[in-house]
């Protein structure tokens, strides 16, 4: 054995970069036989549930719902993620509203055993990230009525403490509260899980047990032991298949390993940070308050830039996915004003320097930069002029509270989320009538209600019978009309609901009506010959060359899935050279359509430049 000690010395003080970080995790999941999978859109594609991807999990549920993954049963990737749920924390050290998970699955494959051993292994291990052993603690399931408590991570981890002489008492055992994972809406995949946690403290200060409730213990690792189902009795139903679900923000890793204060001081956000500085001739550690605007301005253009500039990107705007834009904008733009920012078009400069930091990993932001630049800067214009006029009405009413009627007015008149008026608020130490506020936005009907109820916080998606049938609907549909409009219509979003299913599309006329009949003349006619629906694992290359449809965002080498809807002949096989439709698509779908009912376009509209919207129901 070679001891070098000078060698450690200069690797411990060397900085491992967020790029070397998510390189080492997946080649640690690969080396342990994980497929590396690209990561999903920002933007759920047939999830009602959830307005942003909330977790690496998220696009993989039909997965871990029982649907066989065509790239097998081990996987691992990088997932970018939005979550607004926390966005009251984002000021703090360690919460983000956009950040990255890095991610490791076992479909129905290895379970608690490994999961926790790989976890262990990559943290700890000198060949990988080398964590000092005695800075980390654990969590497992206490266990209630509903499940029983998780004796087998418990007993598991303990083998480890023992191995590496570690007290127990770092092992907690906690609530549902701490120690449950999804779903985050009604029902879906969910189940115990066992997190780690790092002593960000001082060595000095390190306690012999963990005690949840301290800010130097930050959590780094999520392993979720997927075996429950949700359903809409609120019953926890054993899975057929056990997965495991793990997870790290690699932000917060990143920190750690280089021995940071906080996440804004890694490389992630240095960039930003400086910059930040440099509009405001301000410095980031010159006092709490500052530090913590800075934080703010710094996460929320983040998560702006990555939210317009996905391949399925929003603009701000008072709809969904759309107006949470709108709100990190307007918060950002408020919080610049306290800082004396006073340049036009200073968010575009932030958002170039986010470009140009993730572009090697997220290559999309450099292809939409020019959209992402000029919504930001429609956006600033629009606002700051309103921002001024709004602050000086909001400084007359401030006396005594602020009534519903008057949160309204400064929402409606000068572009007021709620979120900022209560922070104004809050300064001034006076309240806001929340209820009052929501109940005047009801009256006016301007938001949708998903937005209104503040469907910001994560969910699961819907796979009920009624959503997958609409989803095979949307498939007839693009099918139908790049048959009548022509092979221009391509797919641009989607969204699908037990009751609706919404798609858009690119072309640039109004349908007329005679249009609209023969694209459901086509599709209803599909239904009654009752097409089939087949589903093949394909390299991405070969699906392209067929001619199926779909977001190519995966990587080269990758395998998919295509669905083909066609005639079946008497053995059951579809014609697929003349097949009505085919499609990428993660599923699910039914396997045959002659019993969706009859296809009814309800609605046909603008949806942006060049890109219309259909509404449709299954009757
Ligand atoms: N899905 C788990 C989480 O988000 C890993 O924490």
């Amino acid at each position: 054995m070679n001891c070098r000690p000078d060698k450690q010395i200069s690797e411990a003080l060397k900085y491992m970069t967020s790029l070397e970080l998510r390189q080492k995790y997946l080649d640690f999941f690969k080396a342990k036989n994980h497929a590396v999978i690209s990561g999903a859109s920002l933007i759920p594609e047939n999830d009602p549930t959830v307005l942003f991807t909330t977790a690496g999990m998220h696009p993989l549920v039909p997965f871990l719902l029982g649907e066989k993954h065509p790239a097998g049963r081990r996987l691992t990737n990088a997932q970018k993620c939005i979550r607004t749920g926390d966005i009251e924390e984002v000021g703090d050290k360690t919460h983000h509203t956009f950040f990255e998970m890095m991610g490791n699955w076992s479909l129905g494959d290895y379970f608690k055993k490994e999961a926790i051993a790989y976890s262990w292994e990559f943290l700890t291990s000198p060949e990988w990230l080398n964590l000092d052993k005695n800075r980390l603690a654990v969590s497992v399931f206490a266990g209630d009525d509903d499940v029983p408590f998780d004796e087998e991570a418990y007993g598991l981890w303990s083998e480890i403490f023992k191995q590496n002489d570690l007290p127990l008492e770092r092992i907690a055992k906690l609530p549902k509260k701490n120690n449950w994972w999804g779903p985050a809406g009604t029902t879906g995949p969910c189940g115990p899980d066992t997190e780690i946690f790092y002593w960000t403290g001082e060595a000095a200060a390190l306690p012999s047990g963990f005690n949840d409730d301290h800010e130097a213990w930050v959590e780094i690792w999520n392993n979720v032991f997927m075996e429950y189902n949700k359903n809409a009795a609120g019953k926890y139903e054993l899975l057929s298949q056990h997965n495991v679900d793990t997870g790290f923000g690699l932000e917060r890793v990143v920190a750690v390993i280089n021995n940071l204060e906080d996440n804004y001081r890694t490389d992630l956000f240095a960039g930003l940070i400086r910059k930040i500085e440099e509009l405001s001739g301000h410095r980031y550690d010159e006092n709490s308050e500052m530090t913590r605007v800075m934080r703010i301005i710094a996460d929320h253009l983040k998560a702006a830039t990555f939210i317009i500039g996905d391949d399925k990107g929003v603009a701000p705007s008072n709809m969904d996915q759309g107006y949470v834009v709108r709100r990190l904008i307007r918060r950002a733009i408020r919080h610049g004003r306290q800082l004396g920012i006073k340049q036009n078009s200073w968010t575009t400069e932030i958002a170039r320097t986010v470009i140009a930091d993730y572009q090697p990993v997220y290559p999309e932001l450099s292809r939409r930069q020019e959209f992402i630049l000029t919504k930001l800067n429609q956006e600033e214009d629009k606002f700051s002029h309103t921002l001024e006029k709004g602050l000086s009405e909001f400084n007359k009413l401030s006396a005594n509270g602020i009534s519903g009627a008057e949160a309204f007015k400064l929402y409606q008149s000068y572009g007021f989320p709620l979120e900022i008026t209560e922070e104004l608020a809050k300064e001034k130490k006076i309240a806001v009538d929340r209820d009052g506020f929501e109940a005047e936005l009801q009256k006016h009907q301007e938001l949708s209600r998903t937005a209104a109820a503040g469907k910001f916080k994560g969910g699961l998606a819907d796979a009920g019978e009624g959503t997958v049938k609409l989803h095979t609907a949307a498939h007839l549909l693009l099918a139908a009309l790049r048959k009548t409009l022509g092979e221009h219509v391509l797919q641009k979003g989607s969204n699908i609901t037990p009751e609706r299913l919404r798609l858009d599309f690119s072309h640039p006329d109004k349908l007329t009506p005679a249009q609209i009949k023969e694209v459901e003349d086509d599709v209803n006619g599909a239904i009654a010959q009752n097409l089939r629906v087949s589903c093949e694992e394909l390299f991405l290359e070969e699906a392209k060359k067929r001619g199926a449809m779909g977001v190519f965002d995966s990587k080269y080498g990758e395998r998919v899935k295509v669905y083909t809807i066609g005639l079946a002949d008497d053995s059951g096989q579809i014609n697929f050279a003349q097949a009505f439709s085919q499609e990428i698509c993660g599923g699910p779908h039914v396997q045959a359509i002659g019993d969706l009912g009859h296809f009814k376009i309800q609605k046909e509209e603008a949806s942006s430049a060049g890109v219309r919207r259909i509404k449709a129901i299954l009757e």
